[in-house]
């Protein structure tokens, strides 16, 4: 079967605000939640449960729901016709939505299943010589090393990891920005950082770290300027930041996790400097110039870019393009609105942890340096026995998977301030 799409998205400026709704013609067009007890009821979680696991495998709002549901019936009804006549449309859609949601061009945006898959297509695509060394931060998460250690094996080049900060409870944005630049040498090609630590709850001031080292790199030749990744899926979702303007050379993150988005989905997005230095590591199915290359008996010519590093194969669809609808039902809320919400609610929580003398607080409370991540330990109490405690109570928090592990509980725009009271009681009489 030729699937074939249309290139106009290509080069296409992001679309204006508001004209998501319109281009995607969804049934969800009028669903614009207006208080957040509403936003709480597009959600299908359990009321017998407060749920504080945003972080970590998304509940589908019901616009994400529905859509997926209706492509799913039409795709069992008539797989073949119903996907070469929704192919093209659909996915140009959720290109759309995404670029208006991350401030960029369509052309640098890869679909992908989650932020370990693009994690993994980033790092495995770059052509790094065994001169060259990955810089990683201590703090990154499982996907992120284990990534950097399959693509240095297979380069021969080296890994080396740093310390972004000594102390959590008194760390700076200028210490992290500091540690980071201070920490780069003439071969430092590739620097992996992660945005928001699911181990602390951290956050790192991205655009800062980017700029110090734009400064870096103004010394170097553009083959050898450190490029900066990031995994962003902790930030992304949560922060009102346009993702194209904070600087970084890739930006990875899944869709099913605190945007909402489909369970199966992600980004990756590149800057053009990016995308020149990586080669894709799995066929396109995005790209038409390359299936024609491959008729012709012949390599394609043309630039890495987001469709030809979107891996191709069949898909789960339906939960693809349901995307659009995920990306919809945020710009719906606001950007805005859902960054201050989460922001309040993650502050009542550490506030509270704070004042608790039985309770160590991990995650920074500066807002510049903390998203919707809150990781703490109750005295003489496992982070296990923390976690089971909460659970017996219906309670659904989680412990880090890190060492050390913290217990962590993660407010989201689906939880409410009398939710966080309730857990807060709950860790209070735990002391
Ligand atoms: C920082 C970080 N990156 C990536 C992941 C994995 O994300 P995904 O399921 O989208 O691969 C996690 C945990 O789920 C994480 O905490």
């Amino acid at each position: 079967m030729e699937l074939n799409r249309r290139n106009f998205l290509r080069t296409a400026p992001a679309l204006a605000g508001g004209a998501v709704s319109a281009a995607c013609g969804s049934s969800t067009a009028n669903s614009s939640p207006a208080g957040w007890d509403e936003v709480r009821s597009e959600f299908g979680v359990s009321d017998e449960v407060v749920d504080f696991t945003a972080m970590l495998i998304a509940s589908h709002p019901r616009p994400v729901r529905e859509a997926i549901e209706r492509h799913r019936r039409a795709l069992d009804e008539n797989p073949a016709v119903y996907l070469e006549s929704e192919l093209n449309r659909q996915e140009e859609r959720v290109l759309e939505a995404a670029a208006q949601y991350l401030g960029a061009r369509a052309d640098d945006i890869a679909l992908t299943d989650s932020t370990t898959m693009g994690l993994g297509l980033v790092y495995q695509g770059f052509h790094l010589q065994p001169e060259q060394e990955f810089l990683v931060s201590e703090h990154n998460y499982y996907s992120t090393r284990e990534s950097i250690r399959l693509a240095a094996a297979r380069s021969g080049a080296s890994v080396r990891t740093f310390s972004l900060y000594s102390d959590i409870a008194n760390v700076t944005a200028g210490e992290l920005v500091d540690n980071v630049v201070s920490a780069v040498r003439p071969a430092t090609r590739v620097i992996a950082l992660t945005w928001v630590h699911s181990s602390t709850g951290l956050k790192l001031p991205v655009e800062r770290i980017a700029e110090a080292l734009s400064e870096v790199n103004r010394r170097r030749d553009e083959s050898d300027r450190a490029l900066l990744c990031v995994d962003g899926v902790h930030g992304f979702g949560v922060e009102d930041v346009e993702t194209a303007n904070l600087g970084c050379d890739f930006f990875v993150a899944g869709c099913h996790k605190w945007l909402f988005g489909p369970r199966g989905t992600g980004i990756i997005w590149g800057s053009r400097r990016g995308w020149g230095a990586v080669s894709p590591v799995i066929p396109t199915f995005r790209d038409n110039a390359v299936r024609r290359a491959w008729i012709r008996g012949e390599d394609p010519d043309g630039e890495t870019n987001g469709a030809r590093m979107s891996p191709g194969g069949f898909k789960p669809y339906e939960h693809q393009w349901a995307l659009a609808e995920a990306f919809e039902f945020h710009q719906n809320i606001g950007k805005s609105r859902i960054a201050a919400r989460t922001h309040e609610l993650s502050r009542q929580t550490k506030e509270g942890l704070a004042a608790m003398p039985h309770v160590t607080l991990y995650t920074p409370m500066p807002d510049e340096l903390s998203a919707g991540i809150v990781c703490f330990d109750v005295n003489g109490k496992s982070q296990r026995e923390v976690v089971a405690s909460l659970r017996k109570k219906q309670i659904i928090a989680t412990a880090t998977p890190y060492q050390p592990s913290y217990a962590r509980l993660t407010p989201s725009i689906r939880n409410s301030p009398e939710e966080i009271e309730t857990a807060l009681r709950e860790i209070r009489a735990l002391g």
